[in-house]
């Protein structure tokens, strides 16, 4: 069962400004729920007490997944649906998670899944854009730096873009970071929340050990292996799965910590701060206008972008190392759907 205190401790390690008797309860719609992700995300939705209906949606397989799922003794209405059931699934909801989309097998790059994933997730956001085009949408389909600048673009076109309501879930980096940092200095993941920032994907993940009090005590080789594997942590799970896929059940677990993040902040909760891959305009300058760094969530969605902040010198090489390859991933998106 998702542990919801211990998932919030990570997100928001500020006090909370919160009653939860003026919760504002939330459509949520999954798109790919008969997947690896979407069947155990689907389940942690369920058991979130913010969501009012879930409706499950993927190609093949969703409403097997809602009559199980619907069983769960939590108040929420879950209903499935499938093929050309897309806008019924979609029709009011204001928050929508997208895992659909091919993971990857041994050997790939997130960047090989472009070709099949390009298209779902554009298809999935017209949907989205024509049926309900207020909603929040989260995006986990990879590679997440090219299908975010995909879904944006393509609600540009509908003439719907919020840059407030698209999100990039790069969550499993920031619980990845925490959990292998605290391995390291010998403490609970909730002493070792790290800010990542960049991207989602090898180099263009940039975790910020120096702003942590435990991350920046870890020096030399212990601290280049660390950040590898913070970055190249989805590749353990490939491999191991051994064409099985890729991770599913941490990502699900991830995804249900950010749509709850999501949902506390639109039901009013003040202090929502995660990193997330947004519109940004951290480095517009430099022609990036998608970035992930800490977000500020509120009613709206995104609320308030923060700067990254003072970095050490190995961070500042990070960086340097991240923009080239962003900029390229979300030019490729772009240009997708141009
Ligand atoms: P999966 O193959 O187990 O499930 C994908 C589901 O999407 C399938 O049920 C399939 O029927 C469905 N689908 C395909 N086309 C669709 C469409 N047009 N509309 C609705 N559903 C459709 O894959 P898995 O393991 O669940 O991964 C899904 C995606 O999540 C992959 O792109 C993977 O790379 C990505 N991922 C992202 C992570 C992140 O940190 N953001 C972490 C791990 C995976």
């Amino acid at each position: 069962m998702f542990a919801r205190s211990a998932a919030r401790a990570l997100v928001t390690p500020s006090t909370r400004h919160f009653s939860s008797s003026s919760a504002r309860h939330t459509k949520v719609a999954v798109l790919g729920a008969g997947g690896g992700i979407g069947q155990p995300l689907s389940l942690l939705l369920k058991s979130n007490p913010l969501v009012s209906s879930l409706n499950l949606y993927d190609i093949r397989g969703a409403p097997g997944v809602a009559a199980d799922v619907s069983h769960v003794d939590t108040p929420s209405e879950v209903k499935g649906y499938e093929a050309d059931k897309l806008d019924e699934a979609l029709d009011g909801v204001e928050v929508v998670v997208i895992p659909a989309g091919v993971p990857r097998k041994p050997g790939m790059t997130r960047d090989d899944l472009f070709n099949t994933n390009a298209s779902i997730v554009r298809d999935l956001a017209t949907a989205v854009g024509r049926v309900s085009p207020k909603a929040h949408i989260l995006v986990i389909s990879n590679p997440v730096n090219s299908t975010v600048p995909i879904v944006a673009a393509t609600l540009e076109k509908l003439g719907v873009f919020d840059p407030a309501h698209v999100f990039g879930v790069t969550t499993l980096d920031v619980v990845r970071a925490a959990r292998f940092t605290a391995g390291i200095a010998g403490v609970k993941p909730s002493d070792t929340v790290i800010t990542v920032v960049g991207g989602h994907s090898g180099p263009t993940i940039v975790p910020l050990l120096s702003q942590s009090t435990y991350g920046k005590a870890i020096k030399g080789e212990v601290y280049e292996k660390l950040v590898h594997r913070i970055q190249f942590g989805g590749d353990e799970v490939v491999k191991a799965k051994d064409g099985a896929g890729s991770a599913t059940l941490s990502m699900a677990y991830a995804g249900a910590k950010f749509t709850d993040a999501l949902l506390r902040a639109l039901s009013g909760e003040k202090g929502v701060v995660t990193p997330t891959f947004v519109k940004s305009p951290l480095f517009e300058s430099e022609g990036i206008d998608f970035f992930s760094s800490n977000v500020e969530l509120g009613t709206n969605g995104v609320e308030k972008i923060r700067p990254i902040g003072p970095l050490s010198s190995e961070e500042e090489k990070l960086l340097a190392a991240c923009l080239p390859d962003l900029k390229k991933n979300i030019e490729k998106g772009k240009a997708f759907v141009a």
